[in-house]
């Protein structure tokens, strides 16, 4: 232990994974910039059809839709994981499920070619599925293939590609790239180039040790495999752990869904899972990924994409500062991304990681899942309704929001420990020592950070 090196191979095969990261932070942004063109492709597309103008409620309900159902195909797919990465192995479930994102792209590509508006919606589903997968998949082999003292760290990596596809999707969402009345086919269809570029890596990377040895009781490779990404021959303890790991494994029983919410024990870590995730999609974050622009353009900046370039900072001033637009358009964007930054070093990472520390082995899936969901589902709750919100309620729907933030202000108040100033795992500690001492009595299905404590009696 302690001698693992961070190799070429491991390097590889992490930034190949998180191909998969930023494909679902392209696809939650991509649809942003191009809001107005593809509204009139909508318009124009339905005028065909009914030989009448659609009304405005028809037309913002259709875009709210098309933006929404992403998130129903994400839920489905974040519920599918476990049946994908048990059968098929961590590296080619990211391997086989390319085809959706193909297909996605294909169907959003050729919507406008064929005049259906059914291909968009269609498209934009199976893309949302492909990307629920995905942040399945691309945390767990990042987290299976990486050194134990590393995997905090590249487990931040993951994050770094959602921001990232954020980023390229509103930048060539701009009007001189592929942000035209032409071209947005190709913007949407762009996702097809990643999959495709991960379909041809993949095959160089390993498949992940723990699936090999725990699934397939393939020692052997399992320990080749860690020696070559680690750069050491010293595995012995590494393997070991994931066989006691694979020896509970056998022993916990699985938790459902149902015994989850029955069982006293597991009730404090599943309210704070779900309140996290919720406060985490109902913070607005989504509303705006999904909608800046059109709310840059509300608030009167003449140049609204620049300003959803949240991270491109410089354009973001640049554009303000040299047309010398009015004072609330500076604070309009001043706001938001200040937002997005906090939301990134708060809200945004942390209920992902909290899941999986606040339950062992047996119920962790049952956990996973309803986290999961919860989170898909207020995600597509957001999308769907924000632009209905917004056209009723103008700027105010942020008083909505904010309304949220309290509530869950309150609630982290007085349920979840102070974080400031403090590492992640002493986070992770502060977290257990509370949630045990509301489970004196009982013994805890309480794990650390990536080392699961033997917890035999956990099915109460
Ligand atoms: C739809 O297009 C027609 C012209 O073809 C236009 O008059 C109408 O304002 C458009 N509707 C919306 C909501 O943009």
């Amino acid at each position: 232990m302690g001698t693992a090196k961070v190799t070429a191979p491991l390097i590889f095969a992490i930034t190949i994974a998180t191909i998969g990261s930023f494909q679902f932070g392209y696809n939650t942004g991509v649809i942003n910039a191009p809001e107005v063109i593809i509204k009139d492709f909508l318009n124009y597309t339905l005028q065909e059809r009914l030989k009448n103008p659609p009304s405005e409620v028809l037309l913002t309900s259709l875009w709210s839709l098309s933006v929404a159902i992403f998130s129903v195909g994400g839920m489905i797919g974040s519920f599918s994981v476990g049946l994908f990465v048990n059968r098929f192995g961590r590296r080619n479930s990211m391997l086989i499920v390319n085809l959706l994102a193909i297909a996605g792209g294909c169907l959003m590509g050729f919507c406008k070619i064929a005049e259906s508006v059914e291909m968009l919606i269609l498209g934009r589903l199976v893309i949302g599925l492909f990307c629920g997968l995905c942040t399945g998949f691309v945390p767990m082999y990042i987290g299976e293939i990486s050194p134990t003292a590393l995997r905090g760290a590249f487990g931040t990596l993951n994050q770094l590609g959602i921001v990232i596809g954020i980023l390229v999707a509103q930048i060539f969402g701009l009007n001189i790239i592929l942000g035209t009345k032409e071209l947005w086919p190709l913007l949407l269809g762009f996702t097809i180039i990643p999959a495709i570029l991960q379909c041809a890596s993949l095959p160089f990377c390993p498949e992940s040790p723990r699936f090999l040895l725990i699934n397939r009781k393939e020692e052997e490779s399992a320990k080749e495999i860690l020696q070559r990404l680690w750069g050491t021959q010293d595995v012995a303890q590494d393997i070991q752990e994931m066989k006691d790991e694979s020896i509970r494994m056998a022993q916990e029983k699985k938790v459902t869904v149902v015994e989850l919410f029955r069982a006293p024990s597991y009730r404090q870590p599943i309210i704070i899972s779900i309140m996290l995730q919720l406060s985490q999609q109902l913070s607005g974050i989504n509303a705006v990924f999904y909608y800046s622009t059109g709310i840059f353009k509300d608030a009167g900046v003449k140049e609204p994409i620049y300003a959803t370039i949240g991270a491109g900072v410089v354009n973001t001033i640049f554009t303000v500062v040299s047309d010398n637009y009015g004072w609330m358009s500076f604070i309009c964007i001043g706001a938001i991304l200040a937002f997005v930054a906090f939301f990134e070093i708060g809200p945004g990472p942390i209920p992902w990681f909290i899941v999986a520390e606040l339950f062992g082995q047996g119920p962790r899936p049952a956990a996973m899942a309803v986290a999961g969901c919860s989170n898909w589902t207020s995600n597509f709750l957001v999308g769907l309704l924000f632009p209905s919100a917004a056209f009723y309620l103008g700027a105010y729907v942020f008083i909505v929001f904010t309304g949220f933030l309290v509530i869950f202000w309150i609630f982290t108040f007085f349920k979840v420990p102070e974080t400031r100033g403090r590492t992640f795992e002493e986070i992770t500690r502060a977290f257990e020592g509370q949630v045990l001492a509301g489970n004196r009595d009982e013994k805890g299905p309480i794990v650390e950070m990536n080392s699961i404590q033997p917890t035999k009696d956990t099915n109460v």
